[in-house]
């Protein structure tokens, strides 16, 4: 991606530097634009040095005005995939909303065709002002996307709203709007599920499973960045990614009951979740007392998730499942993309211990023709980057 970041005249501009590193590491090329505003609060050489290109801007040793073979903001304004001001103040969204460009970054703003992505940072006082809201809103209008500011302690001394959010959640909205778009998924909505299911024996015992929850959020976030409407379906306890709605489920017959809800809508499903086969016949009320000698427990099934939606299926709609098998393992795949009526399944090998957690890990697709080239190894989020890609070109 090519991401042009304006950095402005906010005391949060130090963060600014912990963004363009992150995503410089990450293979995108990231050039900056600094206010003269937000040159006293960072040195243009910290960011040049970070990012490996010139910086561009307003303080007087970058020197905008400077004679140049091309058009600089015409140049830059072209040449962005995403242009996010990180942080933005309320002067500078105040110009931009009201068409004005007295310095190099509110020209790009102007000229250019890219999204155009706002992180603000202010006092509470100035972030709920009426004019600073009524900028906000017209810039939202105008498709103009938004990181809003987190609450908290702000560097005035003052909580509240204005503090800018995490940089982590700013590289996610930036992943998610900059990254190149697989045109097969772009704007189909996707059903994902991910994590484990939890079912109950009394209101502190649990049966569960390893699973994270990882490959999930991963496949949701993998789908956002390439086009796609993702909706997550989650148990466990990993964080929602950016701008992928979630629904929270606990056990197998509540997250049936959200993809249910959801799968009529859908283009597809990926159903990675680890969904317990088995549940308690009975939940206890209060707390089961323990008893001298051995116990038994009768389990029961839970209902089967993709089998059900495989059913409910209408023509056109796809399903992709997860396997994690422990021997044997194409064989088992056929078995399970017939029986259960799947377009693919995705093997995962967990002899000894692989495939949970956070680790690099392998899949092997499985489709009606057979075992297709392994994916991976990877670290989880290539690995659903590589997964999204390899779906996106069979669709
Ligand atoms: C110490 C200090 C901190 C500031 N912090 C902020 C801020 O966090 N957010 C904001 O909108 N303005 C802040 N301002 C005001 C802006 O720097 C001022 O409006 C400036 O003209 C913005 O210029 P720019 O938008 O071109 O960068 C601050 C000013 C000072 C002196």
């Amino acid at each position: 991606m090519k991401l042009l970041l304006g950095i402005t005249g906010s005391i949060a501009a130090y963060k600014s530097a912990d963004l363009a590193r992150l995503l410089t590491r990450e293979g995108h090329e990231v050039r900056c634009i600094l206010t003269e505003a937000g040159g006293r609060f960072i040195p243009a050489l910290t960011l040049a040095s970070l990012t490996g290109q010139t910086v561009h801007g307003a303080n007087p040793e970058l020197n905008e005005w400077r004679p140049s073979p091309v058009v600089e903001h015409i140049d830059l304004a072209r040449w962005a995939d995403l242009v996010a001001v990180v942080p933005a103040t309320a002067d500078i969204m105040g110009k931009t909303a009201h068409g004005l460009a007295d310095d190099l970054l509110s020209t790009v703003l102007l000229a250019t065709r890219a999204t155009i992505l706002w992180a603000p940072a202010m006092n509470t006082g100035m972030w709920d002002n009426a004019a600073v809201q009524a900028n906000v809103a017209c810039l939202r209008e105008r498709g103009h996307r938004f990181v809003e500011p987190d609450e908290g302690l702000l560097a005035c001394g003052e909580s509240g709203q204005g503090k800018l959010a995490e940089i982590e959640d700013i590289a996610e909205a930036i992943r998610a709007l900059g990254n190149p778009k697989l045109p097969t998924l772009v704007g189909r909505q996707v059903l994902v599920t991910g994590g484990p299911t939890r079912e109950d024996l009394d209101p502190v015992r649990t049966l569960t499973n390893r699973s994270t929850g990882s490959m999930g959020v991963h496949l949701a976030r993998a789908l956002r960045d390439a086009g796609a409407h993702p909706h997550l379906v989650l148990g466990g306890d990993l964080a929602a990614p950016w701008g992928v709605p979630t629904i929270r489920v606990h056990s197998a017959e509540h997250m049936l009951t959200a993809c249910r809800e959801l799968w009529p809508r859908m283009a597809g499903c990926f159903a990675a979740a680890a969904v317990a086969d088995q549940r308690p016949e009975h939940r206890a009320e209060q707390k089961v007392k323990k008893q001298e000698g051995a116990e038994s427990l009768l389990l029961v099934r839970t209902p089967d998730i993709l089998a059900t939606l495989s059913k409910e299926k209408k023509p056109g709609q796809w399903l992709v499942g997860f396997a994690a098998e422990s021997e044997r393992h194409t064989e088992h795949a056929m078995v399970k993309l017939e029986r259960k009526g799947l377009d693919a399944v995705l093997v995962n090998d967990i002899t000894g211990g692989k495939g949970f957690g956070f680790r690099p890990n392998t899949l092997v697709p499985v489709v009606a023709e057979g075992a297709q080239p392994e994916l991976g190894p990877l670290p989880k989020d290539d690995l659903a980057r590589a997964v999204v890609a390899w779906w996106a070109g069979r669709l």
